[in-house]
């Protein structure tokens, strides 16, 4: 049967390893620069021995030079180029306003010229605001269908790059940059309750329904997943 006490720590030890696996790695690098500090103060001092008089600042400092080892960066991936959300109806606006101010050989100081803009907008009637509106909302159909389209040209390889991109930075913070999803990948299949349910439509009971039509849900779950295992194991082969 299964343990929660033992999923979590198989959490716990999967979690904690890397991070050892780490620190044990870190200390092997700055031991290695500790010896090379070493090595390099000894070279400096036989030569100011050679060279007296010249006494030079770091010398007399009477902190030892310990610098800090710099943390490797992973090398940076490139973000997938994907089409970019369209401007709101408030940012078509400010756009313009730029536009003319820049059209009337005004220098644009862009603080000064947000306040300007912001208080004409206020000052738009709903028909006026509604041309942004309008055309914002074109752009976005127009941005869901670029969208759409891109995803389908992209390989799977590119989807795993890139997911893992966006994995990274989210596990850093940033938020609002959810995983792309593959238009061609194998679709999971619905388990055996969300298939009753969706036959039963609001009627279905999962809870109430008699043993044979649950076994009958759970052995078209069992087969439908059988055959998404199939797929998605082709998929991938396909796809390596
Ligand atoms: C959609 O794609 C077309 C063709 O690449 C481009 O000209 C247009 O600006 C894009 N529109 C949006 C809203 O992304
Ligand atoms: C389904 O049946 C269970 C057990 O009788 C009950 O607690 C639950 O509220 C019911 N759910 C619906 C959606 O009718």
């Amino acid at each position: 049967m299964f343990s929660l006490s033992a999923f979590r720590s198989a959490l716990t030890l999967s979690a904690a390893q890397p991070v050892r696996a780490m620190s044990v790695k870190a200390a092997a690098a700055s031991a290695t620069t500790k010896t090379r500090t070493k090595k390099a103060s000894s070279t400096t001092s036989t030569k100011a021995a050679s060279t007296k008089g010249k006494a030079t600042k770091k010398e007399s400092s009477p902190k030892p030079k310990t610098k800090k080892v710099a943390p490797v960066k992973p090398k940076k991936v490139e973000a997938l180029s994907m089409p970019k959300r369209p401007s709101t109806a408030w940012g078509l606006f400010f756009v313009e306003h730029l536009d003319k101010v820049r059209a009337s050989g005004k220098a644009v100081v862009p603080t000064t010229e947000t306040v300007i803009a912001s208080a004409q907008w206020k000052q738009l009637s709903d028909a006026q605001k509604q041309v942004y509106k309008d055309k914002y909302n074109a752009n976005l159909i127009e941005f869901k269908k670029n969208t759409s389209k891109r995803l389908e040209e992209l390989t799977p390889e590119e989807f795993k790059i890139e997911n893992a991109r966006r994995q990274a930075l989210r596990a850093a913070g940033k938020r609002g940059l959810p995983s792309l999803k593959d238009p061609n990948a194998p679709k999971r299949p619905l388990s055996s309750f969300f298939r009753y349910a969706q036959d039963q439509r609001t009627t279905g009971n999962w809870s109430k329904a008699p043993e044979h039509e649950k076994s009958r849900y759970t052995e078209l779950a069992r087969e439908a997943n059988e055959k998404y295992k199939a797929e998605r194991a082709a998929y991938l082969a396909a796809n390596p």
